[in-house]
């Protein structure tokens, strides 16, 4: 895969849905015993279906920095990895219950719970070796360290467990708008801004000026994305989403559109994708290509699933 700016921007993801499935079946293949059902339960948690967007903006920022795709193909494969385990156990029925995921029965519908903790399990595991062992050509020492730092804490306790753990404890509850943008910055906006990060860490960024603009970026499409999904719950077809549609309400779940209502939530997004733009405009004064990263601030905002 290589990301084209001139190609138009569903068919850059699917290339990029199509690499990382291809990269992660190598990498589970490679498992030993991996056709037990514990190996099993985690490619149907991983492999089948799934938009791809964390190990996108992997991408993204590494080809706006001047890096080969091999060089942050580690970083696109663990962000993923931990992806699928937050969704495995997302889905649990100790937390949302949910029977369906990409199309599918969900993990523990398919393979019984104890089996898809585990998997959830052994692929956030599987992350943090895939990330200390995997060739990353061009990326100093030092800045492979820094990714395995900086992806243990935006998937743990500061990150999505975190934002996991305030979420389920707000169901039922009303909660204000300020806390509600707590619990979506926690747990999908820490992981959707450790994608950029990693992508510039591997490019020997750390400190400098284009990460804390890449932050900004990500702040915002971070919260977008996550308003956008809350959104889906309301409006999405549950065929497209490949989810149930409506369970969030069911659930009693705190999220934009019971706070603000359809409409302002909506203008919410809109707003988070405008301050998205004016952190690429920085970028762009600074001579890098922001056209791909402005393409994925429209999906974010604009998919519907
Ligand atoms: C769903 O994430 C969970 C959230 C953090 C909102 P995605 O919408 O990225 O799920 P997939 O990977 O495309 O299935
Ligand atoms: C989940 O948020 C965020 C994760 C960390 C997995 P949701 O519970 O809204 O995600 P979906 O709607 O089930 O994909
Ligand atoms: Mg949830
Ligand atoms: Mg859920
Ligand atoms: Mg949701």
């Amino acid at each position: 895969m290589s990301i084209q700016y001139e190609i138009p921007f569903e068919e850059q993801l699917k290339a990029c849905q199509q690499h990382i499935n291809d990269k992660l079946v190598a990498t589970f293949s490679s498992l030993p015993f991996f056709d037990s059902p514990l190996g099993t339960a985690m490619q149907h948690g991983a492999v089948l279906g799934g938009k791809r967007l964390r190990p996108f903006l992997v991408y993204s920022v590494g080809e706006m920095l001047g890096l080969t795709k091999k060089s942050v193909d580690a970083a696109a494969l663990a962000l993923e990895c931990i992806h699928a385990y937050s969704l495995i156990h997302d889905d649990l029925p100790a937390m949302d219950n949910d029977d369906l995921r990409r199309g599918q029965p969900t993990c523990h519908i398919k393979f019984g719970e104890s089996q898809a903790i585990l998997a959830g399990d052994a692929l956030q595991s599987l992350a943090f070796e895939i990330l200390a062992t995997q060739d990353m050509p061009d990326v100093a020492p030092l800045d492979r360290i820094a990714m395995i730092a900086e992806l243990a804490s935006a998937s743990g306790f500061a990150g999505m467990c975190g934002g996991q753990s305030l979420d389920l404890e707000a169901e039922g509850k009303q909660i204000d708008l300020a806390s509600l943008e707590q619990i979506h910055r926690h747990k999908t906006g820490a992981l959707i801004r450790a994608a950029a990060r990693l992508g510039a860490y591997a490019a020997g960024q750390r400190g400098r000026d284009v990460l804390s603009l890449l932050d900004q970026y990500t702040h915002a499409i971070g919260l977008a994305f996550q308003v956008q999904d809350d959104i889906l719950d309301v409006i999405g077809n549950t065929e497209v989403i490949g989810k149930r549609q409506g369970n969030d309400q069911q659930l009693g779940k705190s999220t934009y559109p019971a706070l603000l209502g359809l409409e302002q939530a909506q203008k919410k997004a809109y707003d988070l994708y405008e301050e998205a733009i004016s952190a690429l405009t920085e970028l762009e004064k600074k001579s890098y290509n922001t056209v791909t990263l402005k393409k994925l601030a429209s999906f974010v905002i604009e998919r519907n699933s």
